[in-house]
């Protein structure tokens, strides 16, 4: 008798697709000290088209001129990633939200509105029956402008879960597509996010196809990367993450940790990513260069010793086999072997260097970058690829400058009061300018208020040296405060001084610039 033919074998299960939806340049850039401009969002966004994330929350339109403007050029200037504007439920800040979304390929409108007891009563002073009425309101408004409308408890995590249900259920009744819940202060442990995230799952999405749930989580505990793990566990489908972490208070989900959990453990997620992870390290570094926020040395991920191993045992293992010590690639998230010029490199081994890191500089970039690569090279000998991305960094940020250092003096020290005479010129214009401080970077930071004619007080300020040993490159970030607003700036070099001035000049020129453009557009 013929035997039954064998079942064909079942092809493995695909594994699900994650959405990665970014926030650097909304939630990202509501930390204090981050003030982007439209440029600067432009030049993120396109890196995280790159990176191939799946949407990117370009900014909260009604919030500011700024924010609308950025929207707009993202929108117009952007594609591959769906582009999201923000919105509470009033009518103004949907509409607002359509209008800075009209030329994106793919659009989406994300409407928020608080769910817990203490946002209602305290801070918004309206009933639940209020809420829940104002968000059918909102998420049907924006139905009508864009088909891809998400919605938002906001401090889902605070709130009465059944009347988180009951919001999110109506919300898809009018129209939303995804439901994300925010751990919006960071409260929730992963277990009890993960409850809350199945039950989402089990009834608003109640098996419907077109419904996705999301998460967002912030880091006050630590936790952010870890609830939103285990909301993938739980059956969400989409992450809001920001790179580097950044965001409100202690920041957000980081977008590369989660991309490359995912990535490297896909046998316990069962999802995937669409992330060309090679631009994860570029990405990272154009944040931080543009926000100002220094990448912490042990940051999984990005951090400079992310790869980097320091003990005998561990060095022998990962030269006999990579895999001893490290469960990726460096190349799959885009960190090369380090490349060193010296200061006999001219011009071609310069271009050339750069090409291999990927930089490409307009004429007057490379000649300024390069100016100032001899000139560090001649006190130091060999640069490394981090000390040029550095120059580079600190070069190309100044293309708007509009007061340039040209000279730092320093007299005084143990005994003798501190005095910085620095020499800057605006324009054609050359201003000298002598101060006392109670130490050198003090006294500098005086002088270059008085040159620019602005009051600024230093609210932070970090040198990380790129090498060790005396003569180390190091790179100086400061954060300064002008009436409400802040500015970052950053600067490159082998004495500590000229760079914190450097960083100053950068800081200060930010101020001066938002200060011409409001004086421009008539604002007070
Ligand atoms: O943290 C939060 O709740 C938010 C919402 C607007 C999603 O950022
Ligand atoms: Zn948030």
């Amino acid at each position: 008798m013929n035997q039954p033919p064998a079942p064909s074998p079942q092809p493995p299960a695909r594994p699900e697709r994650l959405v990665i939806f970014d926030t650097t340049l909304r939630d990202g850039e509501q930390a204090p000290g981050i003030a982007l401009s439209p440029d600067d969002k432009v030049a993120i966004a396109t890196q995280l088209a790159r990176l191939k994330v799946d949407v990117i929350e370009a900014g909260f339109a009604a919030s500011s001129q700024g924010d609308f403007e950025a929207i707009r050029r993202i929108a117009a200037e952007v594609h591959g990633p769906v582009i999201a504007a923000l919105a509470r439920t009033h009518p103004d800040d949907i509409d607002r939200a359509a209008e800075s979304l009209a030329s994106a390929e793919r659009s989406r409108i994300h409407v928020f509105m608080s769910t817990s007891p203490i946002h209602m009563e305290r801070m918004l002073n309206i009933t639940p029956s209020e809420a829940l009425a104002s968000i059918i309101e909102g998420v049907s408004r924006a139905k009508t402008y864009s088909d891809d409308v998400e919605f938002s408890p906001q401090d889902a995590t605070r709130s009465d879960p059944d009347f988180v249900i009951e919001t999110c259920k109506a919300a898809v009744a009018a129209g939303a597509t995804t439901i994300n819940i925010p751990d919006t202060v960071g409260y929730s442990m992963p277990s009890e996010f993960a409850s809350l995230i199945e039950r989402v799952v089990r009834e608003v999405r109640n098996g419907d196809e077109r419904v996705i749930i999301s998460t967002h989580c912030h880091n006050d505990l630590g936790m952010a990367v870890a609830n939103s793990l285990a909301a993938i566990g739980a059956g969400a489908r989409q992450i809001e993450c920001a790179v580097n972490g950044i965001g409100e208070r202690a920041g957000n989900t980081s977008t590369e940790e989660i991309i490359m959990a995912v990535r490297t453990r896909g046998d316990h997620f069962g999802v995937d990513v669409g992330a060309d992870t090679t631009q994860i390290f570029e990405t990272s570094r154009l944040v931080s260069r543009l926000t100002g926020y220094p990448v912490q040395f042990n940051k999984a991920v990005v951090g400079r010793n992310a790869f980097a191993h320091e003990a005998g045992i561990h060095q022998h293992g990962v030269l006999k086999h990579r895999e001893t010590y490290e469960i990726m690639d460096p190349a799959t998230v885009g960190q090369r072997s380090l490349l060193v010029l010296g200061k006999h490199s001219g011009r071609a081994a310069f271009a050339d260097t750069l090409d291999k890191m990927g930089v490409v500089l307009e004429d007057v970039e490379f000649q300024r970058a390069f100016d100032r690569f001899k000139e560090l090279a001649d006190r130091k000998g060999e640069i490394g690829e981090e000390g040029l991305r550095g120059i580079i960094e600190e070069e190309t940020g100044i293309a708007a400058d509009v007061v340039k250092l040209v000279g730092l003096h320093l007299k005084g020290g143990d005994q003798e009061t501190p005095v910085a005479t620095v020499r800057v010129t605006r324009g054609d214009e050359p201003i000298e300018v002598s101060a006392e401080g109670d130490g050198m970077v003090n006294a500098a930071f005086v002088a270059l208020q008085d040159a620019f004619g602005i009051p600024a007080t230093l609210l932070d300020y970090r040198v990380v040296p790129y090498t060790a040993g005396a003569d180390a490159m190091a790179e100086v970030s400061v954060i300064i405060q002008i009436g409400p607003t802040t500015y970052s700036g950053r600067g490159v070099s082998t004495d500590v001084v000229e760079g914190s001035a450097r960083a100053f000049v950068a800081a200060l020129n930010k101020a001066l610039t938002a200060r011409n453009g409001a004086l421009a557009s008539g604002d007070s």
